[in-house]
């Protein structure tokens, strides 16, 4: 790609790019929140029109107008925003516009593409799955796999992967470097985009860093570090990633005793103080967003008691939940977490609006636009103003925004799932600071992360659930990765 540009209004998200991409290679795209990634990708993969510059692909100048043009060019990309269609099932997702119609009077073959699509998901993602499954019973993680399988079968030559690690557990991500690795073995060339550290330097060969719109720079991994790389990113030197501090803790905010549900969950008793910031730690359909989601009332639990302040309260939707003071920042920003289309200040005061509300009825404009300014200045949101639509922002700033409307509600107990998922290194430890400001300030913060650094580096207490049920609660001083990970897939903590 060669002096790519392009402008959204008056953003100018692309100011003559260079990317070149070798064949059978990985090579990984960084850069802080907003630096263009994604902008770059959806170029290439047709999603997005670019105003100037030129793509050339196997020496050849190609002309990419559509998604359809970059398939026919040998170019898939899996979306950071994951975007299946939740309706239809697996199958049909992976012969979504390329549908199998045969017979004389030409029908859709489901009974191939099941069949077929059975087979990819056993083959290459090792998911033994029945096809018709739709993609709604799916999550993040099981979705994601059905996007790489029908990226493969697409027959590319060139893979797109925006963020694919940012909601799957490290036995997931063993599972895709393996089949990372062996698609570059064929010649298949990936483009990777993450902004894990450790991850890029196990996978890629080469590093590209952008940042506003321009290049930094290019280089292979191994001329690269962490130290040089964030350098490249942020401009300037990151230490202390965990600025973790131990506070002491007060009275007991959230109390949770044998609460279940049927198929999900059972027997989760735990206790949050003020002050404190738990980690739950799993793997993959462990059942800790369940349990988060029925706490916070958006799918209430069967059985069980939840006790705020002492006090036992009955929850049964998002209104009681935040009525009681509960927060809930979910994993699934585009289904759950925020609302596309509307504005980031529409966004930001949404879980709130009475407290901008005049006479109790009417919303304060003046009020709203000034806080949402605030909070949206407050997490760093990089947009052109605060009118403008939370689709249109990268994922990363999409997440701050999610933050923002929680915080902006004054919650004493915040779970927070996957908070960091898609965040840039710079800003992610912007997000702990105020994790570890709410907890000082005598809030309390359960924090769902499959990411071991962070459980470790941020948690006062460890849960690990596998199966729906508890195994284990470690303190400070038995963090252990090895029984961690034990505990997560299924032993209990006094089996090790
Ligand atoms: N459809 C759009 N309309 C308006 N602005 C957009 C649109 N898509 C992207 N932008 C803007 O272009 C810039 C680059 O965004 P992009 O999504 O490429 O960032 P990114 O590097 O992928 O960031 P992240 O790590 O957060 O995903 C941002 O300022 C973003 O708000
Ligand atoms: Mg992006």
């Amino acid at each position: 790609m060669k002096q790519i540009k392009k402008s959204f209004g008056s953003v100018q998200a692309l100011r003559g790019v260079d990317f070149k991409l070798r064949r059978g290679t990985v090579h990984a795209l960084m850069g802080e929140n907003g630096a263009g990634k994604s902008t770059l990708m959806k170029i290439l993969a047709g999603v997005q029109g670019y105003d100037e510059g030129e793509i050339r692909i196997n020496d050849k100048v190609a002309v990419i107008g559509s998604v359809r043009d970059a398939i026919s060019a040998g170019v898939s990309m899996i979306h950071q925003e994951l975007s299946p269609v939740l309706e239809m099932s697996i199958a049909e997702n992976i012969f979504l516009g390329r549908e199998k119609i045969t017979g004389r009077f030409p029908i859709v073959n489901s009974h191939f593409m099941n069949k077929e699509a059975a087979e990819m998901m056993k083959n290459q993602v090792g998911m033994d799955i029945n096809p018709n499954t739709k993609m709604k019973d799916l999550n993040v993680a099981q979705m994601q796999m059905v996007e790489i399988v029908k990226a493969i079968s697409q027959g590319a030559d060139i893979i797109i992967m925006d963020e694919p690690t940012s909601a799957i557990t490290e036995t997931e991500v063993e599972k895709l470097f393996a089949l990372i690795r062996e698609l570059t073995e064929k010649g298949k060339s990936i483009i990777y985009i993450s902004h894990k550290m450790d991850e890029i330097f196990q996978i890629s060969d080469e590093i590209t860093v952008l940042r506003d719109g321009e290049l930094v720079g290019s280089d292979l991994a191994k001329n690269l570090d962490d130290t040089k790389l964030i350098k490249m990113m942020v401009g300037r030197e990151l230490n202390e990633v965990y600025p973790k501090v131990k506070v002491e803790p007060g009275e007991v905010l959230l109390e949770v005793k044998n609460l279940g549900k049927t198929d999900k969950f059972r027997d989760i008793s735990f206790k949050v103080c003020r002050g404190e910031i738990v980690g739950f730690a799993g793997l993959v359909g462990a059942g800790r967003t369940e349990v988060a989601e029925a706490i916070f009332g958006f799918k209430p639990a069967d059985n069980g008691d939840i006790c705020v302040k002492g006090k036992s309260v009955k929850i049964k939707s998002p209104a009681d939940g935040i009525k009681e003071g509960i927060a809930f920042v979910s994993e699934d920003r585009k289904e759950v977490g925020l609302n596309l289309i509307s504005s980031i200040k529409d966004n930001i005061t949404l879980a709130n609006l009475e407290k901008y509300c005049a006479c109790n009825f009417i919303i304060n404009n003046r009020v709203e636009k000034e806080k949402a300014q605030e909070y949206s200045k407050q997490f760093n949101v990089k947009a052109p103003s605060i009118n403008t639509k939370v689709g249109q922002l990268s994922g990363g700033n999409q997440q701050k925004v999610i933050l923002a409307k929680w915080v902006s509600c004054d919650p004493d107990i915040i779970i927070m799932d996957e908070p960091t998922r898609g965040i840039d290194v710079g800003a992610k430890s912007e997000i702990y600071r105020m994790m570890c400001e709410l907890a000082k300030q005598g809030k309390c913060i359960i924090m769902i992360s499959s990411e071991m650094p962070e459980v470790f580096g941020m948690s006062d207490r460890i849960y690990v659930l596998s199966h729906g049920r508890l195994k284990g609660v470690f303190d400070k001083s038995e963090f252990d990765q090895e029984n961690i990970l034990a505990c997560a897939s299924g032993k209990s903590k006094e089996e090790l």
